[in-house]
């Protein structure tokens, strides 16, 4: 009875400790560098400058969900990499478990899994980017995905629980999206694909409002406009 209780309070004091590590990260700000031993050997965060990079965590080796993910990510690794994204994959395991499992996965699946994957034993990288969401789980990340951009800044971000697996498509989409809406200074509409009319930034002013449905575009209002972008 003592030790249920001396485990209960112990267990208490390190949520506490995740929760006071975790940061706050917020969309438009620059990720925060890290270094960090993978799959691939070890890697910084800032290496990938000049790229996009997809960091995303799983709760654990040799789970289903995540098995099913990782060949997931695997296969749209190439799609990815058209896109200059670099994936990066995450989980509080040891790299000789990393190792095992994508060993495994290749052998069970026939799928080589192509990016790096974070050995995050000490949970560095997962409390830095707050990955950790006690509600969840104390030792495990739930299903985080970061989108970061080449100047390292943080586009995106979606967390999913331990038990839903995230939509590869979706992930695709997102990255299709922001690289559209930098690209030509526009944004998307709910459920846009790639070849679909985008929106107009909204006029700023009266003025530009008065002259906003004589400029060509496909408007409901002075304020919801679309165009088509070039193919
Ligand atoms: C899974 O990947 O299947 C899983 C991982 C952690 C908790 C629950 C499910």
């Amino acid at each position: 009875m003592f030790l249920k209780c001396e485990l209960k309070v112990w267990k208490m004091e390190e949520k506490e400790k995740v929760e006071e590590k975790k940061p706050l990260l917020r969309l438009g700000e620059t990720a925060p560098d890290f270094e960090a031993v993978t799959t691939h050997g070890k890697i910084k965060l800032s290496d990938f400058k000049g790229k996009w990079v997809i960091l995303f965590s799983h709760p654990a080796d040799f789970t289903p969900v995540c098995t099913t993910e990782f060949v997931a990510f695997a296969k749209i690794n190439n799609e990815l990499v058209k896109r200059n994204v670099k994936l990066i994959g995450l989980s509080i395991d040891s790299t000789f478990s990393h190792i095992a499992w994508v060993r495994k996965i290749k052998e069970k699946f026939g799928i080589t899994i192509p990016f790096p994957v974070i050995a995050d034993l000490d949970m560095k990288v997962a409390n830095l980017f707050g990955m950790i969401h006690p509600g969840e789980s104390a030792t495990a990340a739930v299903r985080c995905v970061f989108v970061i951009d080449p100047e390292m800044k943080l586009r995106a971000m979606i967390y999913y629980p331990l038990n839903v697996g995230r939509n590869m498509q979706e992930i695709l989409r997102l990255v299709d999206a922001l690289q559209t809406a930098d690209k030509y200074k526009v944004a998307a509409p709910a459920n846009w694909r790639p070849g679909e009319d985008v929106i107009v930034p909204p006029p700023a002013t009266q003025e530009a409002a008065e002259k906003r449905l004589q400029e060509g575009y496909e408007c409901v209002d002075w304020f919801l406009c679309k165009k088509k972008l070039p193919t």
